[in-house]
């Protein structure tokens, strides 16, 4: 009952405990298209919007002291949707990796780019590898891009690498098998957020979420704002989290 009176109020930064606030958060940004539909706009223009609003996220996480951010840009199955549609998020990235370097460089922004490097165009490869190794050093906030990414293809692509070690253990352990994923080094996902209202996981960071918190909101993802990762947060902060404890 306190809880509901205190959902309906307007929440700020000042009703969050920022000493508490998820190390990693994840963040499936979808309802581009329809975003765009409710205004009669063409599709891509949802995604166009989707990059301003990932961008301003960035910020409010930083604002927030949240250190990791893992957005879900294109998934190992989004290689079925239109080509045309295919071929203009492609060049959306190339644009955005191109225009945002500098800045991301200045704002002290590690950029990791994490998915499947195969079937992926040679420019924009040399143009993720750019970012990564221009950011390497930066330590400020963590962005995650998870661009050809799918969860299933990551451990498989983490077994098959196990497979080929030459000086593996007889038997892997929870902290051998992690070096492997694309992930490796980083904390577990604390908070797995999707809009749009569609309550699914979708082949992202299965493993990494084994013991996140999902909060999902009906918002479309160009629409999602500072005051929309709040809520988030302090649906978090207020959750009884036990890891399988009493
Ligand atoms: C889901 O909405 C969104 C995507 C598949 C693409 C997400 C990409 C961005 C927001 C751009 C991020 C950019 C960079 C540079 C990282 P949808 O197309 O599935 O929309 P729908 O659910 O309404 O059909």
């Amino acid at each position: 009952m306190f809880k509901d009176l205190f959902k309906a109020k307007k929440l700020t930064e000042s009703d969050l405990d920022l000493t508490a606030v998820p190390r990693h958060i994840a963040i499936i940004m979808d309802g581009n298209r329809r975003w765009a539909r409710k205004r009669r706009l063409p599709r891509n223009a949802g995604h166009q919007k989707g990059v301003k609003t990932l961008k301003q996220i960035c910020y409010a996480c930083k604002d927030l002291k949240i250190q990791y951010l893992s957005a879900y840009a294109f998934s190992t199955e989004n290689w079925q949707r239109p080509v045309n549609e295919v071929n203009f998020l492609m060049d959306l990235f190339k644009k955005t990796f191109r225009e945002e370097l500098e800045e991301l460089v200045e704002e002290n922004v590690r950029v990791r780019i994490i998915g499947r490097r195969e079937g992926i165009d040679t420019n924009l490869l040399r143009l993720m590898e750019d970012l990564e190794r221009k950011t390497v050093t930066n330590d400020g906030f963590n962005l995650n891009i998870c661009l050809n990414y799918g969860s299933r293809a990551e451990i498989i692509d983490a077994v098959n690498k196990i497979l080929v070690e030459k000086n593996r253990p007889r038997e892997i352990d929870e902290e051998y098998f992690e070096k492997f994923l694309y992930t490796s080094g980083l904390p577990d996902v604390e908070l797995v957020i999707r809009t749009s209202g569609e309550q699914r996981l979708s082949n992202f960071l299965l493993y990494q979420s084994a013991y996140a918190e999902f909060v999902f909101t009906p918002i479309y993802w160009p629409e999602f704002s500072k005051k929309d990762l709040i809520r988030a947060v302090w649906e978090f902060q207020n959750r009884d989290r036990r890891f399988g404890r009493i």
